[in-house]
């Protein structure tokens, strides 16, 4: 069934809203009110009764040694002329415990002046980790890659994975790495979180992935997974922030071998450059990171994008650092993002122009310069708005209102040249316009659309207003989106099956969404993000954390879902990443686990959950060959 629909706006295409049939799936012939079993008499009988149950013992396929190098881009010593005169030094540790204090004050970055980044913020509670040094990794053992016992309903489609469909895991450096003050990192404004929230709990520690990322990522190629998303801070490559300022020769190090890493153990990396890590420089005072309600904000926090340090603009001086990092490392990177969620982290109309601006001389770079033939994008997010009522204008229109302003912002000029949307011009006053050649040099800076869509939102007008009055009022409580979101349908139930959180299971509308991207922007998808948080996880014993059947359910009807998209629908869907390969810090809290492995947060040791094993066997055992 397709609906077609009232459109406030002339620059969203028609076919945007695809409704799938509540009707639910075809029945099966033998199992129709008049088919065999309608009218059949069950016939009993007696037989020797024995046990016949086997355990069926299937392991986990490890990624394969890799065979071949596919380059994606000349090496550094190819391309470093394309970021001149850099300069290379490192600092090491700050440790408030130790007595050591540096000498060479006054030296232009040097160790008094990196020192002092980390003295001047009033650190409480900083804490070390167990490890201070990279952790060679041991081999999986085969008794953790035994398969759970199967799901009692497993999706019964006849669909398929197409051979090169990417199937990957994702983490960020600050929810995982820990070691925040090693090897010459500086602090970004997350590092603050339990300064403007006492109480919440620090990143000082999270996974210490930053030392066993080996082991991470022999854990996750024994299980099959093909690619591995992770981002690099911008404060560990460049700890004084602007372009000038010395390299980090440590961090270099660290991600050259543990993108080396990554491939020796058959998996492909995919880096994000901008993963909610923005150096604290940019902030004269850490009271700025939080965007308070009333004011005007586009998003929750501050990532600082519309700020400058020292007269630099973030957008040049980022510009700056992802040259670096690109330069380095794309002989041996297939896929890039500039930015994760970058609406989640804009104040107001100049953060989203820094973030598309930046997005694309990033892109530029990547294909005219450094002539890489490998993919970037940058990632969005939108809880998919659906209409309450889908036969009901108003509530469709404010659905494409909310939908608009959180994805049309920036695809909208990257992916289709044309300007921002009116949700986003409407709300948000001190936007900047975008002129004819802005979007010329805008447009089709992406190469593939990318969504982390968790869940889907139920949307409606406003109760006492309209959007319209909404959008222009700085003090109204429902901006930035301007519409009423609810977790019920019009028939009164939850929109799905509830974590403790914003997480509905919703996969259907996870197909929609497929369809309302593909169609809105044109572009292949790939999702990620996508993760479910179990209610009340981490107070359950460890061996009932390792058997997650609600997140294996998400993940199984999810990509359930999308096959229908891909086969049913003529969705290019084109890869799925999940969030995430560990349990790790939720900004602020570790009991909100969204991961398919558990951390032991006493001894960091990992241990696979359920879902893991299915997300992986239900893309592979169904990937063409
Ligand atoms: C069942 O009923 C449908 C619709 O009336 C009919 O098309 C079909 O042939 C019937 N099947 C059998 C097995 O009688
Ligand atoms: C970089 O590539 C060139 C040409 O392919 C090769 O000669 C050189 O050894 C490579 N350098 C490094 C450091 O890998
Ligand atoms: C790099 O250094 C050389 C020699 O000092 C100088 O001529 C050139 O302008 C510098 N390039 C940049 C981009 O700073
Ligand atoms: C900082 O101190 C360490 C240890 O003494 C030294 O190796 C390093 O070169 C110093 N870094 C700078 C930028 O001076
Ligand atoms: C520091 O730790 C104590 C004890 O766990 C806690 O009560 C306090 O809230 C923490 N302070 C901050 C700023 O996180
Ligand atoms: C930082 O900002 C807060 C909140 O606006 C203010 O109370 C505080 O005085 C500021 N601190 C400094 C050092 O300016
Ligand atoms: C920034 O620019 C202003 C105006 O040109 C100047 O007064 C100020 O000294 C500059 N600040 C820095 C840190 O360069
Ligand atoms: C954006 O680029 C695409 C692909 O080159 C092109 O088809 C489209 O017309 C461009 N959009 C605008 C508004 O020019
Ligand atoms: C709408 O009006 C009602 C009644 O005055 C009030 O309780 C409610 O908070 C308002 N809701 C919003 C979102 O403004
Ligand atoms: C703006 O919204 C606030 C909060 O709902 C309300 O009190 C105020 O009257 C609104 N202002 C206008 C001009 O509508
Ligand atoms: C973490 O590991 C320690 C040591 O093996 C163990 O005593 C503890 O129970 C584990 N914690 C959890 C939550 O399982």
């Amino acid at each position: 069934m397709k609906l077609r629909v009232l459109l406030c706006s002339g620059a969203v295409s028609l076919a945007q809203q695809v409704y799938i049939p509540v009707d639910g799936p075809p029945s099966l012939p033998q199992c129709t009110r008049n088919g065999s079993y309608a009218t059949a008499i069950p016939s009993h009988s007696f037989r020797e009764f024995s046990f016949t149950q086997t355990e069926t013992v299937k392991m986990a396929t490890s990624r394969p040694a890799p065979t071949t190098t596919t380059t994606f881009a000349p090496n550094y010593s190819r391309l470093s002329s394309l970021v001149p005169n850099l300069t290379t030094t490192q600092w090491g540790n700050w440790d408030p415990a130790s007595n050591a204090t540096p000498t060479d004050t006054g030296v232009p970055y040097g160790n008094a002046s990196w020192t002092a980044l980390w003295t001047a913020i009033p650190w409480v509670n900083f804490t070390r980790g167990i490890y201070s040094t990279t952790v060679e990794p041991t081999p999986v053992s085969t008794s953790e890659l035994v398969l759970p016992p199967p799901e009692p309903f497993v999706p019964q489609t006849c669909y398929t994975f197409p051979k090169d469909f990417l199937l990957g895991v994702a983490a960020s450096a600050v929810q995982v790495e820990g070691a925040v003050a090693d090897e010459g990192r500086t602090p970004v404004h997350m590092d603050a979180i339990s300064l403007l929230s006492p109480g919440a709990a620090n990143d000082f520690v999270a996974n210490e992935n930053y030392y066993l990322y080996k082991q991470d990522i022999e854990r996750i190629a024994s299980m099959g997974i093909g690619y591995y998303r992770f981002s690099i801070p911008w404060s560990r490559i460049l700890p004084f922030v602007l372009p000038g300022t010395p390299v980090n020769q440590q961090s270099l190090a660290h991600y050259d071998d543990l993108i080396s890493y990554v491939l020796e153990k058959g998996m492909l990396p995919a880096i994000v450059l901008h993963h909610t890590d923005t150096p604290l420089e940019f902030y004269p005072n850490i009271s700025d990171i939080g965007i308070a309600p009333g004011t005007g904000g586009v998003g929750y926090t501050d990532s600082g994008f519309q700020r400058s340090y020292q007269n630099v603009s973030f957008e040049e001086a980022f510009v700056n650092y992802g040259k670096i990092v690109m330069t380095h490392f794309a002989d041996r990177v297939p896929i890039w993002w500039t930015f994760n969620e970058p609406l989640l982290g804009s104040r107001n109309g100049h953060s989203v122009n820094a973030v598309i601006k930046a997005h694309a001389r990033l892109y530029h770079f990547y294909r005219e310069e450094i002539q890489g033939t490998g993919r970037i994008s940058l990632t969005l997010n939108d809880n998919f708005g659906v209409p309450r009522n889908p036969s009901d204008p108003a509530d469709v229109n404010a659905a494409n209102h909310f939908n608009d302003f959180q994805l049309a912002t920036f695809a909208n000029p990257i992916f289709l040249g044309q300007d921002y949307p009116d949700a986003f011009k409407d709300t948000i006053s001190d936007y900047v316009p975008l002129t004819p050649e802005d979007l010329a040099y805008l447009n089709g800076t992406a190469d593939f659309f990318s969504i982390q869509p968790y869940t889907a939102t139920v949307v409606s007008p406003p109760p006492n207003d309209t959007i319209a009055a909404c959008a222009a009022n700085m003090s109204h409580p429902l901006r930035p989106y301007c519409v009423t979101q609810s977790t019920t349908t019009t028939t009164g139930w939850n929109i799905g099956y509830r974590s403790w959180s914003y997480v509905y299971i919703t996969p259907t509308y996870f197909r929609t969404f497929l369809n309302y991207l593909w169609n809105t922007f044109r572009h292949p998808i790939a999702v990620t993000e996508f993760g479910f948080p179990i209610f009340a996880e981490a107070e359950r014993e460890q061996a009932d954390q390792e058997f997650d059947s609600p997140r294996t359910w998400y993940y199984q009807s999810y990509l359930n879902e999308g096959l229908k998209a891909l086969w049913e629908d003529g969705v290019d869907w084109i890869g799925a990443f999940a969030w995430s390969w560990a349990d790790n810090w939720e900004f602020g809290d570790y009991n909100a686990q969204f991961g398919i492995q558990t951390v032991n947060r006493t001894t960091q040791e990992r241990r696979y959950k359920k879902s893991f094993f299915e997300y992986v066997d239900f893309v592979e055992s169904r990937r063409q060959t």
